[in-house]
């Protein structure tokens, strides 16, 4: 069964602007590297794509990187992966309905700004998982939920994206594999992280 790591890291207090950006893309690094350390990677070189998409020079394994203003983190997987995180304090989660279509929403069963977020995070994670940006958001369906748990469909890929909630925000998973050992990585020094 193809092994999915997950490890988060605190961002450092830091100025606002490119400071800021610089340490939340460190600190998913970061988590990377933690990652990498569970899943026996002695070393590793990340790259980009073209289009953005963080690459790994290692055959068989692929990675994805999320963070918010205090929380990064890192999906390295033997199968395509893309992750996702919001922060749910921030105001402006209700706003994300209007990129949404009505059936989704009768789907999803709930306009609070927590399952706002979820949807919002699932289609993230799925088009990160495609390495392609957020102009194909809206080729992305949501066609069901069951609790945390979404399906989604990408142009013509089912997807499957589960969710999990802690330290005030929504962690978003799409992994490209039917079944799957995920392993959560809690940052050493943060309590109730992801176990
Ligand atoms: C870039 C994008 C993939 C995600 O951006 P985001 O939500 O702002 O940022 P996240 O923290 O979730 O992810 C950032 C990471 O995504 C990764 N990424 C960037 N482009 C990517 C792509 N095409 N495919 C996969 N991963 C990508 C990068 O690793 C990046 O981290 P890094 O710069 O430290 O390497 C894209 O979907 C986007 O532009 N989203 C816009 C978000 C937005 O508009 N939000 C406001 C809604 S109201």
């Amino acid at each position: 069964m193809p092994r999915v790591f997950v490890a988060c890291e605190s961002v450092a207090l830091a100025a606002d602007g490119p400071a800021r950006v610089a340490e939340q893309s460190a600190a998913a690094r970061r988590a990377l590297a933690r990652a990498a350390e569970h899943a026996g990677l002695d070393a590793y070189t990340l790259s980009k794509t073209a289009r953005g998409a963080p690459r790994l020079d290692v055959a068989g394994w692929h990675v994805s990187l999320a963070h918010t203003r205090s929380l990064a983190l890192a999906a390295l997987a033997e199968r395509p992966v893309g992750i996702d995180v919001e922060d749910l304090r921030e105001g402006r989660l209700a706003k994300l309905q209007r990129y949404f279509e009505p059936d989704e929403l009768a789907r999803l069963g709930s306009l609070a700004p927590r399952e706002l977020a979820a949807l919002w995070s699932a289609k993230e994670s799925v088009l990160k998982l495609a390495g392609v940006g957020i102009e194909e958001l809206r080729l992305v369906v949501l066609t069901g939920r069951d609790g945390a748990t979404f399906r989604l469909l990408h142009r013509t890929a089912p997807r499957t994206v589960v969710h999990r909630e802690f330290d005030s925000h929504l962690v978003a998973l799409c992994v490209d594999a039917a079944e799957y050992e995920l392993g959560w990585l809690a940052e050493p020094a943060r309590a109730g992280g992801p176990r």
